[in-house]
């Protein structure tokens, strides 16, 4: 089998970290609005408002808000097929629960949709993207709250009914499987513990809230847009036992529970045996109301949208671990690894897309996947990154090694940052993803022009030959 003729090739972005324009457009704020910088060793910092001469990065990400033309142009020099962007909801309801969307918001994506399609690009939108509008926090404690799902829902249909025909491709929560993975599920959920909260109690409710707010939104989509696909977003942590001891067999298993537990609520539409079982495992309690049932088993998706960067391990006597923004784990001995500590895997994405296609027989999609590096801009300005092209071409031909030898279904590729932007883990600009060289540092310094990396022709002659060309 070969790679899908109308493989869709792209890149991945998302609207905290690119767009900017917070204040712009009638637009309120989210909560990475009030999510300081930090690095490798520093973790951000998280306010509760925004502090007089503080530099948070989501307020201007890199601009795209501004010059989401030029961007745009770039990508289809590059040829690609999609592009993988969110929506900011706070752009369209600034508070979460206004009555009325923000008509400036809509034209805003409006614009961006008209754009992309004029080049042939096809948008693939997530609903959430660690963007949940602050008013939403505050006022009710976010996916604590059971009102979220109502709120989720009326911006949802919202977006569907004003893109219908021009978005095809949808996701709703991004890596939703972290709020369980996560210590702080702040990202995902809006939450931040207070002191004394039962933490897996919290988490395993905001889940189901958000699942339910899910499915409903699946159920919309098809209503509204025949069309449209939708899908999961899930972080898949390919996880291998430390050594062939059994316990470590079973801990693996058990690690890998956290993700399945959304996946299986997503594609077979009930909490398994394997959502059961790491309930009762955690000790964990939530409620469900009459009708949630029934809500999840109609809303199942489309297709699996996933992103993988790198692997882990688990054992027994693990004692190293690795790097990671949300989810990690055992350090494997026999990887490489980056600056920021993540191990470079390309074997465990054909693991990811075999397991994941195993177990759930629905097409695939690979939302996001890189390498976080530092670039050096030479004299002359050019940005000669061999080793993001050689860490995308080993990523690439696994996939292809997935698809031709084993047989998934995969529908596209988005690497992560196509275009430099804000690092989600550390808010840092340096730790750089894309083919397009921002000028930009971390204290917020910088031209913002755009410029072309030595990866942007290659993965030009990548798109173009359908990945033959490595
Ligand atoms: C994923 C997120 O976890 O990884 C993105 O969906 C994020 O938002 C990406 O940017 C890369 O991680 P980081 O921390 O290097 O930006």
């Amino acid at each position: 089998m070969k790679l899908r003729k109308d493989f869709l090739w792209g890149g991945a972005t998302a609207a905290n970290q690119f767009e900017g324009g917070y204040l712009e457009g009638g637009r309120g704020l989210s909560i990475n609005d009030v999510h300081k910088g930090g690095n490798v060793s520093t973790p951000r910092v998280i306010h509760e408002t925004i502090h007089e001469g503080d530099y948070y990065p989501s307020h201007e990400g890199v601009d795209f808000y501004h010059r989401y033309k030029e961007d745009i142009a770039l990508l289809a020099e590059m040829g690609f097929k999609c592009f993988r962007m969110s929506i900011a909801w706070s752009r369209i309801f600034p508070n979460g629960d206004n009555p009325e969307p923000n008509e400036e918001g809509l034209q805003f994506y409006d614009n961006v949709f008209d754009e992309l399609l004029k080049y042939g690009i096809e948008p693939v939108v997530t609903l959430s993207h660690y963007e949940t509008p602050l008013a939403l926090v505050k006022n009710y404690g976010s996916w604590r709250n059971r009102k979220m799902i109502q709120f989720f829902q009326n911006y949802c249909r919202v977006v569907f009914e004003r893109y219908k025909g021009k978005v095809k491709y949808w996701m709703t929560f991004n890596e939703i499987n972290c709020i369980l993975g996560n210590e702080n599920p702040y990202l995902q959920a809006g939450i931040n513990f207070k002191e004394g909260e039962n933490r897996i109690d919290v988490k395993l409710q905001a889940s189901h809230y958000m699942m339910v707010a899910s499915a409903l939104a699946v159920a919309d989509c098809h209503r509204i847009d025949p069309e449209a696909k939708i899908g999961c977003m899930l972080l898949y942590p390919t996880t291998y036992p430390a050594t062939c001891a059994p316990i470590d067999q079973v801990m693996t298993r058990d690690a890998m529970a956290m993700t399945y537990y959304f996946g299986d609520v997503f594609v077979r539409g009930r909490y398994t045996n394997t959502c059961t079982a790491y309930q009762e495992k955690t000790g964990g309690h939530f409620t469900m109301e009459p009708g949630d049932e029934k809500i999840l088993k109609e809303g199942t998706v489309d297709y699996i949208a996933f992103s993988y960067y790198s692997s882990k391990i688990e054992g027994a006597r693990v004692t190293e671990f690795t790097g990671g923004n949300m989810m990690r784990g055992g350090k494997n001995p026999y990887l490489e690894t980056s600056d920021w500590g993540w191990q470079t895997d390309p074997i465990g994405l054909r693991m990811a897309l075999n397991q994941l296609y195993d177990r759930y027989q629905i097409p695939l999609f690979i939302a996001e996947n890189g390498l976080g590096a530092v670039d050096q801009v030479e004299a002359d300005g050019s940005i000669i990154d061999d080793y993001r092209i050689d860490y995308l071409a080993r990523h690439i031909q696994a996939f292809k090694d997935a698809v031709e030898k084993d047989h998934v279904d995969l529908m596209g590729y988005t690497p992560w940052g196509p275009i430099d932007i804000v690092s989600a883990g550390t808010g840092e600009m340096k730790k750089r993803y894309g083919f397009i060289y921002v000028d930009k540092d971390d204290e917020g310094n910088g031209t913002l022009n755009r410029s072309r990396k030595k990866s942007f022709y290659w993965y030009k002659k990548v798109i173009a030959s359908n990945g033959d060309d490595l």
